[in-house]
């Protein structure tokens, strides 16, 4: 099928991976609730308005034994990325130009994935996406839909209107963006104290600080962009047969972000009611919401032995230098975003010591439990009973956002081997020139530096480190490749940046 072109195709929508999206988290959520769903690595995803394909084209890479498909109106991005695809020979994503109200699904996803599209298209379109997902989604399974949330969508609108006033009427994209940026230098010139210019201030600032053109005519110059009160979203979901599962972002769900005398009082609502009134006291701005099938039976309260059958990593550190692991000392821990704990159980300070040593490569709990006796006396070796407290508090931290927990492990090493290979993906998007690269998590990584694109580059698996220093040297001799005077010598940033690129999963 081919489609008409639209603006898509006119002014591309930058192509990312989204891990929120990703199987092996919507896996996990799903898992702690009861369900039953396909494994990350062996199901069926589809993802709507896909753009170029990279979210899936990653986890096609990653994993294999999956089998993706998406599906966008924009067929210039489809082209873009199928041309990934053929250049890595890989059989298991299959991406076409199609548009949602004429597309019909063979057979049941585990996984459908509609990202950065539902606030987007026109109310006919949505209703078929959610009518899709009931009539695709297998019996346990998962469909992600973000959208714009209110009430902090009306803080966003402020901005929005204006650009749209100023800049809405240009018909060529590039002098309605040109005229968008005048739009916010103005807004952004007005000194006042007063309320109006702060919150003018914050939402003008956000805009500009993403520095995305295409962004910003897609998203904030868009001719629709409805946001939706969770309660309403949830609401339309139900009436085609999906109930909510949760936010991919589970921490996001979390009460305790609140003081204790707010928290009293949301604990007792029930949960979308919860939900709801969280939005209104966060003023959220954007939500990322899970669905399941309605008969799909859930159990809300997560027994904490379900962390033992996961994968667990965490990007942690602790608060103080020296970490105590005697019973009762207390120690904080802290994460991404602000995620603490305090913790004073033994094994579980030793295993979060752990997780930031091998972080971001996720253990077993068995491993984890492993490792983390190896630091603890012997008459604190873990027993049933504190093996329990450390899945305990494992969940309450994947909670408040401080754990990460996933189901299967990606296959990539956090140290370079003798002769490095860097993933084909990786190499394929820096040939094509880009700066950002989806890793082997997934995630985005910025790849700016000249020297680290030249060396990935070479990490095809066949050379060993004198090998990459001398090609390296023979291209700093040829000024192919410049260094700063005083750069250390090159094994020496050889092997920094092969650990800095492991440690970022771009190495097999
Ligand atoms: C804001 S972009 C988001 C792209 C990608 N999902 C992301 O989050 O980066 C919205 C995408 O939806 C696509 N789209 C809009 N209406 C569509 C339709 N009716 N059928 C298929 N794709 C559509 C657009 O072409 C565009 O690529």
């Amino acid at each position: 099928m081919t489609c008409e072109a639209t603006a898509y195709d006119d002014f591309p929508y930058p192509g990312s991976v989204y891990p929120q999206t990703h199987p092996n988290r919507l896996a996990v959520i799903a898992e702690l609730l009861g369900m039953t769903p396909a494994p990350p690595d062996r199901c069926r995803v589809l993802e709507v308005g896909c753009g170029d394909g990279i979210n899936l084209i990653a986890l096609g890479c990653i994993f294999p034994g999956i089998q993706a498909e998406g599906f966008d109106l924009a067929s210039s991005a489809i082209a873009h990325g199928q041309r990934l695809i053929d250049e890595l020979g890989l059989t298991n994503v299959r991406l076409r130009p199609a548009d949602l109200m004429e597309y019909e699904p063979e057979g049941l996803f585990d996984y459908i994935i509609a990202h950065g599209f539902f606030s987007w298209v026109p109310e006919p379109v949505r209703e078929r996406l959610l009518r899709l997902c009931r009539q695709a989604l297998a019996p346990q399974g998962v469909a992600f839909v973000s959208y714009n949330a209110l009430p902090g969508f009306h803080a966003r609108r402020l901005v929005r209107d204006a650009l749209k006033f100023h800049a809405g009427h240009f018909p060529d994209p590039r002098t309605k963006i040109q005229q968008a940026q005048a739009m916010l230098s103005l807004l952004l010139s007005r000194r006042s104290d007063d309320e109006y210019a702060a919150l003018l201030r914050k939402e003008a600032e956000w805009i500009v600080n993403r520095d995305n053109q295409a962004v910003l005519l897609h998203d904030d110059l868009a001719e629709i962009n409805e946001p939706y009160y969770v309660r309403d979203f949830v609401a339309k979901a139900q009436q085609h047969g999906l109930q909510f599962l949760a936010e991919a972002d589970f921490h996001e769900m979390n009460e305790s972000v609140f003081p204790e005398s707010i928290a009293r009082l949301l604990r007792p609502m029930n949960l979308l009611l919860r939900e709801q009134y969280s939005d209104f006291l966060k003023c959220r701005r954007f939500r990322q919401t899970l669905l399941a099938r309605s008969e799909v039976e859930l159990e809300r309260d997560i027994p904490p032995h379900r962390v033992k059958t996961k994968l667990i990593a965490a990007q942690v550190s602790p608060r103080s230098e020296s970490v105590c692991l005697d019973p009762g000392v207390v120690e904080g821990f802290v994460g991404r975003n602000g995620a603490a704990m305090q913790v004073d159980h033994p094994l579980t300070k030793a295993a979060l010591l752990i997780l930031r040593d091998h972080w971001p490569r996720p253990l077993t709990f068995d491993e984890l439990v492993a490792a983390a006796a190896d630091c603890l006396p012997p008459h604190l070796a873990p027993d049933e009973a504190s093996q329990e407290g450390l899945a305990e508090i494992l969940l309450h931290g994947f909670r408040s956002g401080l754990i990460e927990l996933h189901k299967v492990r990606g296959d990539w090493s956090i140290v370079p081997s003798e002769r490095p290979a860097a993933s084909p993906l990786v190499r394929s998007m820096l040939r094509r020139g880009d700066y950002q690269v989806a890793s082997l998590r997934p995630a985005n990584v910025r790849v700016d530096s000249p020297f680290k694109r030249q060396l990935l580059l070479l990490l095809d698996g066949r050379l060993d480190r004198p090998a990459l220093a001398r090609e390296l040297a023979d291209r700093l001799e040829r000024r192919e490749l410049s260094l700063p005077p005083d750069a250390p010598p090159l094994p020496q940033l050889i092997e920094t940046a092969l650990n800095q690129a492991a440690r970022e999963a771009l190495l097999r």
